[in-house]
């Protein structure tokens, strides 16, 4: 095994991180369970359930070796991304169809980023940059993580948003 596969492993087991469904691992680290109203609510909207929000939710999220792709998908809430170990390539689809693509890691020095922001409502997908590397990170959603602020993308709304030829590279990051 190499040493990020089982430094991948250590960490796993460690942090006590599960699959997640956009691929890699994670664990929610902590919630401000205070409430908020939830701001992505439509006027039109008569679903109690859906009325608030947690203030803020945590999570630290792991790409290995053997995970190394969070695929395409997008969240209401925005989320804040600090680095701790590897180092990953960010690419986000705008909802103006406008692509923006970011190395983050330790090497600030070279333009890498130790601390990123994703806005609500903007496509991302992260994959290690390194062969056989991980990353490491922890992200904070604000108002908190729900399913239903959460959508991934599909390959229909990929074309449309960047049209077939850029699509034919970008959709290796679409969730099968
Ligand atoms: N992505 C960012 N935060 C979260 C979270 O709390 N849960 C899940 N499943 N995914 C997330």
């Amino acid at each position: 095994m190499s040493a990020a596969a089982s430094e991948a492993e250590a960490l796993i087991r460690t942090l006590q991180l599960q699959p997640h469904p956009e691929g890699g691992f994670f664990r929610r680290t902590h919630e401000d369970t205070r409430l908020v109203p939830n701001p992505f609510a439509t006027a039109t909207d008569d679903d109690d359930d859906d009325a608030t929000r947690l203030a803020s939710t945590s999570i630290h999220y792991l790409l290995t070796p053997a995970s190394p792709v969070g695929h395409w998908h997008r969240n209401k809430a925005l989320t804040y991304h600090f680095l701790h170990r590897g180092r990953g390539r960010y690419r986000l689809l705008h909802p103006d169809g406008r692509l923006e693509e970011y190395v983050v890691g330790p090497d600030v020095e070279s333009g890498e980023r130790i601390m990123w922001v994703v806005e609500g409502g903007v496509w991302k997908t992260s994959a290690v940059e390194d062969g056989d590397g991980l990353l490491l990170i922890s992200e904070v959603v604000v108002p908190g993580f729900e399913f239903r602020d959460h959508e991934f993308l599909d390959w229909e709304s990929l074309v449309r948003l960047v049209g077939e030829q850029k699509a034919a590279e970008l959709g290796r990051f679409l969730k099968k």
